[in-house]
């Protein structure tokens, strides 16, 4: 079993980054799961445009590698990120945009008129800091990334895990929001480990009807 961890914060050792090698540490407990850390910073990615919307260009070496890997060859992908401005660092975000050729049919749509999600066989999470305290986040939970990203992937057809979010600037130095994350780490390479669903709250999240093929 392969898992991707993508590290998407630009303050490498800092609160996200922390928050996922402790998520990796938990997820190397579990037998046959093998994990690439990957800083998405290092990888060439251009602007979103119409004309590279099909696929990298021969300059995306990397982005080919990451993209062929996610879409072919990879059971689990984790995002670590820190939240900024309400959303994402904008080179994850446009990650995200850019991956549309993977991550959704072009060629079809469902009976709600949407494009059809390719990323069925990928099982998500989402490691998410913050300088907003946990409380106002649990309040506010739809303006911040966990919501967006949880949104974005159920669209591209993945099945989400789940998000833990740390609203504390010293994450980095939490040793009891680390080992949490250790431990959703565990729970989560179990999860891609038994090949078991999604929870319940990400069952319940709408989306749109996929045509049965
Ligand atoms: C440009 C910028 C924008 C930010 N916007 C938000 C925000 O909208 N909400 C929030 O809770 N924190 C915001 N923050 C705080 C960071 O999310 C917080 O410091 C986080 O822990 C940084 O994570 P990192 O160490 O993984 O980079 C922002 C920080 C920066 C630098």
């Amino acid at each position: 079993m392969k898992i991707i961890a993508l590290s998407c914060s630009p303050s490498r050792g800092r609160n996200s980054d922390t928050m996922l090698d402790s998520f990796i540490d938990g997820m190397k407990t579990i037998p046959n799961i093998k994990v690439e850390k990957i800083y998405l910073e290092d990888i060439y990615i251009e602007n979103y445009k119409y004309q590279n919307s099909k696929g990298p260009t021969e300059k995306e070496e990397d982005f080919k590698l990451l993209t062929d890997k996610i879409s072919k060859d990879t059971d689990g992908l984790v995002i670590a990120t820190p939240t900024y401005n309400f959303s994402v660092p904008a080179y994850l975000k446009n990650f995200i945009d850019r991956i549309r050729f993977i991550a959704l049919d072009l060629t079809k749509k469902n009976k709600l008129d949407q494009l059809v999600g390719l990323l069925g066989h990928l099982k998500m999470y989402f490691l998410v800091s913050g300088g907003t305290p946990n409380w106002a986040e649990h309040i506010l939970f739809f303006t911040f990334p966990p919501f967006w990203l949880r949104g974005v992937f159920l669209y591209f057809g993945a099945k989400v895990i789940g998000a833990s979010y740390s609203g504390d600037v010293h994450t980095f130095n939490n040793k009891k929001i680390l080992k949490k994350c250790f431990n959703k780490g565990v729970k989560y390479a179990h999860i891609v480990a038994t090949g078991k669903d999604q929870g319940i709250l990400e069952n319940i999240f709408w989306r749109p009807p996929q045509i049965k093929e």
